[in-house]
């Protein structure tokens, strides 16, 4: 079990009333909405984006479900951040000066654990690293929640689906339970989308974009979810969506991104979408619940 770091009194009265009932408040709280909010990579407005931190903070607000960014290490190891380079939410450039542009791929994990990944946020979170793909996975776990992971930019990283595959197993993450009700693996890049799904066919999966509605039936072949940004949809494209069945037999959902104002909240709900995914989960959660949907 993870000791989880707090940063305050009223935080850790918060903390420790969710810890005590993470599961239950959080899982109760979604039963009675059908429109699930996701927090984008993590709570990421109130705490640094792709840390445990950021995950604890989605668990804190009540919040289930948390997505991140899957990328690898110089050295082969799954770590979580959304660049491709450490430059802007880590002291890359002054830990390792002359090493421009400071990719993910041109570091050791070693090496990227040296880094600050807090402190670009706010002094209050100094000291917080960039995770493992194993530590964030013990992380949402300690907290029961449900994990949407993206594969961030596959193409630089080649067999990332199978090896992330492999560590989820490991980690305890594709058993009946974890596929049936806590996971989805998303990506820009259709073709990774479909390697997860030819390699593990139980798993559901997401298509991050809009595609056109007469191109829906080929994404459904290998993705359970369209998953477009908000700005790029109306209700009768999440309708179209919808009417169409995916690999496993249901209608395709639509998660949508990435939204942080009650009024677009409350627009997409209206729109029939079955996801929003945000940095202000909790201002999104409370605009739905009044639509009552
Ligand atoms: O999950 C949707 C969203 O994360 C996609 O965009 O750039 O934030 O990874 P991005
Ligand atoms: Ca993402």
């Amino acid at each position: 079990m993870r000791i989880r770091p707090v940063a305050t009194v009223a935080g850790a009265l918060v903390g420790l009333a969710a810890s005590m009932l993470p599961a239950a408040g959080a899982q109760a709280a979604e039963r009675h909405h059908k429109v699930v909010t996701i927090a984008h990579r993590g709570a990421s407005a109130y705490a640094p984006e792709n840390t445990l931190a950021a995950v604890d903070a989605a668990a804190d607000l009540g919040i289930t479900w948390v997505e991140n960014d899957v990328q690898r290490t110089k050295d082969g190891e799954l770590v979580i951040l959304h660049d491709t380079s450490l430059a802007r939410t880590t002291n890359v450039e002054q830990v390792f000066p002359g090493r421009a542009p400071w990719n993910v791929g041109d570091f050791t994990l070693k090496e990227i654990e040296q880094l600050d990944a807090g402190s670009w946020f706010s002094p209050k979170f100094a000291g917080e690293r960039v995770p493992t793909l194993e530590d964030y996975m013990d992380a949402v776990e300690d907290n029961d929640q449900k994990l949407l992971m993206e594969l961030k930019a596959p193409e630089l990283y080649p067999g990332i689906e199978r090896q992330t595959l492999k560590e989820l197993r490991e980690d305890g993450w594709l058993d009946r339970d974890h596929v049936k009700n806590r996971l989805i693996v998303q990506s820009f890049n259709a073709d990774s989308v479909k390697k997860v799904h030819s390699l593990r066919r139980d798993v559901k999966t997401g298509f991050l974009g809009t595609p056109g509605v007469a191109e829906l039936p080929k994404y459904a072949a290998f993705a359970d979810q369209i998953n477009p940004q908000y700005k790029s949809i109306d209700a009768a494209y999440v309708s179209a969506v919808h009417k169409v069945k995916g690999p496993h037999g249901r209608p395709l959902e639509v998660f949508t991104w990435t939204v942080d104002d009650a009024p677009n909240a409350v627009k997409a709900a209206g729109q029939g979408v079955d996801g929003i995914i945000s940095n202000k989960p909790d201002v999104i959660r409370d605009a739905v619940k009044k639509t009552g949907r």
